[in-house]
């Protein structure tokens, strides 16, 4: 199949593992949807056009605690009322016999017609992974293609929550999407909720983001450079009291909980610190403006919340209809997935995940000019290479760095490639232009254009030489491909990411080259340098 892009209006087989899967069209759409639903519902009227019609299983799949998502999906999936609804357990299900996710989802999308599965699990990315694995199986064995749900997966996203968040959010402003003020107080390093709303606020044409966390628990900084990269105004406040001390206050509060279970024992010794700086105090309510709203995903908690119970009854609370609201949009969401709810728009399937991209489309091997009469092998011969008559010679290995550095590439470059063929030579030596550079000689071989791939991935712009009767004939210099993939040794730094070999998918790491040049774990988003995807 070519990667192609199919055009369409319904939302079947489409997944939701972040955010960002659906476009801005795609999320007011659920949105004006939902509003529809709600608004007939108050009138008491017919509300069947909302219901799945058609045989579909939807599985709820909880391998970690939750009240609201898992009780809001089991309520919204039978209001669908055609539709077999399986509350998985998964305490007794062939996950304690080790039996992997791929294979107990596989099985499971042969017993409907169409599947939908929510899955909340601590394993980040675990959702991609089931989307692109089970798409494989279903078009194996002539099924439609299921959808997987993310409804929680550690502290990577919760798209879900996004939905029911920014629905809200648009109820507040009765409807109006060109500006948004927020401010993000709180847990913002673990929040899954608040790194959803990186891509969420683009429904919104203007938006202007203040985050407020003391630097323990800040964004990431990926997170903000992508907030950015959006468009978004950000500014960065340690305390809502250094936030209150300036005047322009934003009018919608998202609160998050301090995750304190995911913390290190050097950030809980300051935990009264940490709390201070974004829990709410009584003595700041004469300084908020009129029509402030707090958020918050719910659950307080129930010592130390950061939204105290004293300011329920006021009305900053935002956060009950929000909790409400997860009802509504998630039925919506199921319609959409079950086929009950089509847009007037083309929506879109990336078809991408199902091709492996050849290795001959990317662009990433460049011919470099070999110039008459070259002698590179005997030129770097007189400074102490052992000349190769016919082989290859892997040239401008770490230039510019320090020596040190570029010993310990070669040394990389040949353990990751297994380059410890008899007679082969390296060295570091000065180029002309004055940089030290290293080089490694492969007598009597010559490379893949799979493991020229690998080695672009390891130690990027270096230089692939050919060497035939001790004459250079072809020379590539070779950059960081767009998509590094399919090789052992790759292993995402994170270790809460579902391609960590401990948890038994038997998953290889992947990474897509983003445009500033950081790879991107496909399933769990974590930036990496290049340096940083081999597990040597
Ligand atoms: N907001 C939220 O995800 O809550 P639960 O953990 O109860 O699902």
């Amino acid at each position: 199949m070519e990667n192609s892009v199919v055009l369409k209006n319904d939302f079947l087989g489409r997944s939701l593992a972040v955010i960002n899967d659906f476009t801005v069209d795609e999320q007011l759409f659920l949105y004006n949807q939902t509003y529809r639903l709600k608004q007939k519902w108050l009138n008491k009227e017919d509300l069947s056009e909302f219901m799945i019609n058609k045989n579909v299983g939807i599985y709820i799949v909880f391998i970690e605690p939750s009240t609201r998502t898992k009780e809001s999906f089991i309520n919204a999936a039978k209001f669908h009322k055609k539709a077999r609804v399986t509350i998985f357990d998964s305490n007794h299900s062939s996950f304690n016999k080790k039996e992997s996710y791929v294979d107990t989802f596989n099985m499971l999308t042969g017993y409907s017609d169409y599947s939908i599965f929510i899955v909340r699990t601590k394993l980040e990315g675990t959702c991609r992974l089931l989307e692109r694995s089970v798409s494989q199986f279903a078009l194996r064995n002539n099924l439609p293609i299921p959808s997987f749900i993310n409804a929680g997966d550690g502290k990577h996203e919760h798209p879900t929550q996004e939905l029911l968040d920014e629905f809200t959010f648009l109820e507040k402003k009765n409807f109006d999407n060109s500006f948004i003020h927020i401010a993000l107080v709180g847990d913002l390093l673990h929040g899954r909720t608040v790194h959803s709303k990186i891509n969420g606020l683009k429904i919104f044409k203007s938006v202007k983001v203040d985050l407020i966390a003391p630097e323990e628990i800040s964004m990431p900084f990926h997170y903000i450079e992508k907030m950015k990269n959006n468009g978004f105004e950000v500014r960065i406040f340690e305390s809502i009291e250094k936030y209150l001390k300036q005047k322009d206050i934003a009018d919608i509060w998202y609160f998050t909980r301090l995750q304190l279970e995911r913390m290190g024992e050097d950030i809980l010794e300051k935990e009264f610190i940490l709390r201070n700086s974004v829990t709410f105090r009584k003595d700041f309510l004469s300084l908020l403006p009129h029509q402030v709203k707090f958020y918050h995903p719910l659950p307080r908690h129930k010592i130390h919340p950061t939204i105290p119970t004293f300011l329920d009854k006021l009305p900053l609370n935002g956060w009950e209809k929000q909790a409400i609201n997860g009802y509504w949009t998630r039925i919506i969401l199921l319609s959409m997935f079950g086929g009950a709810l089509k847009a007037d728009f083309n929506t879109s399937v990336k078809t991408e995940m199902l091709d492996e991209p050849k290795i001959d489309d990317e662009k990433f091997i460049v011919n470099a000019e070999v110039k008459n009469g070259n002698k590179g092998v005997q030129k770097e011969g007189k400074r102490g290479i052992k000349p190769i008559k016919n082989g290859t010679v892997i040239d401008h290995i770490a230039k510019g760095k320090k020596t040190e550095e570029i010993y310990l590439t070669i040394m990389k470059i040949r353990k990751i490639m297994k380059f410890f063929d008899i007679d082969s030579a390296d060295g570091i030596f000065k180029s002309e232009d004055g940089n030290f550079k290293g080089y490694i000689s492969l007598p009597d071989r010559y490379l893949t254009k799979k493991e020229i791939k690998k080695l672009s991935a390891i130690s990027p712009n270096i230089t692939v030489n050919i060497i035939k009767n001790s004459r250079v004939i072809k020379k590539y210099r070779i950059k960081l491909p767009p998509k590094v993939y399919g090789f052992e040794e790759l292993r995402c730094k994170n270790e809460n990411c579902i391609t960590n070999p401990i948890y038994g998918e038997n998953v290889k790491g992947s990474f897509i080259k983003d445009e500033k040049g950081q790879l991107i774990c496909e399933y769990c988003e974590t930036p990496h340098d290049y340096n940083e995807i081999w597990d040597i």
